[in-house]
């Protein structure tokens, strides 16, 4: 930024303007108040926490009456604003006019600088402008929907994806079985991480690499790698110093070379097309992939896990809702895409786990120039250059005033898969009442159907073998790249006779 931009900022700032423009104007946060959860930036001690950064945001805002209620900007020191947006208009008019067409917002690269240092910036996630363009024409056909759901080459998919969990599943009965015990203790998630990197390295990439390595190597040195990238993100050089003073330099090398070697298993199947590659032409070289194969591992993983992590403890709490599911998938052996969409019950699970338990809790942007955006209510917002938006998608899905009893017929705080069918009585689709769990506009996530299908096959797997019960009153969240239930999923479970 120059010097010019900064002064005009800072004397904005000293004088109290508001920098934003239009008929839903944001209101702004000041940088220290009394009795808020935390600072509203992300600091060494609060990086952790991040939905307590979001929560101080909104802090005091009940008292705003129109669009700053819901629309919070923070303003210091010169930089230009970040805007915090719980508003699903404002949400969905910046997602939409995102891009690399002029004038079109960046993905704001500044939350996940730490990422891009340990994959490469020239991938799809990280990548602006023309790069990304390129990147996205690649992935655009071994993702779409007519390539995975394409009966013939579907088949091919679901059948090692479903001998995958069946097999995770079998030792975990078997487990079960040989503890003489009706009822065992045990944390879920790491289970389930194991089986979404499975599928994603040896059925989706045509990998060859045993489970006891995927648990015991691969999925320690993704997930020590992952926190590296956040803390890396946040404080770059305290956490350089303090790798150099504990002895840790050693272990990170080690880990970003495991990282490296389950690249290459997952490139080595392109030669002789297996997995997706079949499905993949082009004459990129496979280093200009590698960025782009790192992301889908560590960043699949992730969100994967997330999301039939939260589907889990949802009905870890809800038995009825349990029984439900069981009842439709406990005839099923072919997971495919007719049997899961008759399955009511177990999608409107799925589409009501992301709406109040999003993978992806926030969704980042940058305005490259001034920019006006219009909601579909025909309200309008002038955003200046360089603010950085956060649109912040936990905080819309929970807000009453856009999902609570009213409009949906339950609270927005509650895990209602019925909501699903209050709405569908009122006409209203969830294409109408969006809750972005996987985006929005050309930033959409290109791995939907592929998210979709391994999480079905999952969840309708898991219900099918285990009745389990949440061994916690009350699950938090626990948010670092993406949220996942705080108690990694503890249940006491059973095996089904
Ligand atoms: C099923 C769980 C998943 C969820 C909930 C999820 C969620 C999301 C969301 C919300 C975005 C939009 C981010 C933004 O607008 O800033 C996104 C983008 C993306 N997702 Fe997913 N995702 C999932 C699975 C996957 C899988 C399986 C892959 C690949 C194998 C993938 C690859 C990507 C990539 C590369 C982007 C960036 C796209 C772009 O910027 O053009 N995701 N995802």
């Amino acid at each position: 930024m120059s010097f010019q931009a900064w002064s005009a900022h800072f004397l904005k700032q000293v004088k109290g303007v508001n920098p934003f423009d239009g008929d839903c104007l944001p209101t702004r946060v000041s940088l220290f108040g009394f009795g808020r959860p935390t600072l509203p930036f992300p600091h060494l001690w609060n990086y952790q926490e991040p939905l307590k950064i979001f929560e101080t945001f909104y802090w005091d805002a009940e008292k705003e009456t129109g669009a700053g209620k819901h629309n919070r900007y923070l303003y210091v020191a010169g930089l230009p604003p970040v805007l915090l947006s719980r508003d699903p208009t404002i949400i969905k008019a910046v997602l939409a006019a995102t891009g690399d067409k002029p004038g079109q917002f960046d993905r704001d690269t500044s939350p996940t600088a730490g990422i891009a240092r340990a994959t490469g910036v020239d991938s799809l996630l990280y990548a602006n402008g023309a790069l990304w363009r390129r990147q996205k024409r690649l992935s655009a056909e071994p993702f779409s929907r007519a390539n995975l759901f394409q009966p013939q080459k579907f088949h091919g998919f679901e059948q090692t994806f479903r001998k995958t969990v069946a097999e995770r599943l079998e030792a975990l009965r078997a487990l079960q079985q040989a503890s003489g015990k009706k009822v065992s203790r045990i944390e879920l998630e790491p289970e389930i991480k194991v089986v979404m990197l499975e599928m994603l390295v040896n059925n989706f990439f045509g990998g060859q690499v045993s489970c006891e390595e995927l648990r015991n190597r691969y999925v320690p040195a993704l997930e020590s790698l992952i926190d590296h990238m956040i803390s890396d993100t946040v404080a770059p050089i305290s956490q350089a110093l303090y790798r150099m003073f504990t002895g840790r330099n050693a272990i990170l090398k080690q880990q970003k070379a495991d990282f490296e070697t389950l690249t290459d298993i997952a490139l080595s199947g392109r030669a002789e097309g297996r997995g997706l590659w079949k499905q993949f032409e082009s004459d990129a070289t496979n280093d200009a992939l590698r960025a782009n194969i790192r992301v889908f591992l560590a960043g699949a993983m992730e969100a994967t896990t997330s999301f039939a992590s939260w589907a889990i403890s949802h009905l870890s709490h809800a038995p009825d809702i349990q029984e439900q599911v069981h009842a439709e998938v406990k005839d099923m052996s072919v997971y495919d895409p007719d049997n899961l969409a008759s399955a009511v019950t177990l999608n409107r699970v799925l589409e009501e786990t992301l709406r109040l338990t999003p993978a992806l809790y926030f969704l980042p942007r940058r305005a490259t120039v001034d920019t006006w955006i219009e909601t579909t209510d025909h309200r309008k917002m002038l955003i200046p250059k360089d603010t950085c938006i956060r649109l912040d998608v936990w905080n819309a899905n929970r807000c009453e005033e856009f999902w609570g009893e009213a409009i949906t017929g339950y609270p927005a705080v509650a895990f209602a898969p019925d909501r699903w069918e209050v709405l569908a009585r009122k006409g209203i689709t969830a294409k109408d009442m969006l809750h972005f769990g996987f985006g929005h506009g050309p930033r959409f996530c290109p791995g939907r159907f592929l998210g979709l299908l391994e999480v079905g096959l999952v969840v309708g797997a898991i219900v099918k073998v285990f009745k389990f019960r949440a061994v916690n009153k009350v699950t938090p969240a626990r948010a670092g790249v993406s949220t996942k239930p705080g108690d990694k999923v503890l249940v006491d479970l059973e095996l089904r006779t």
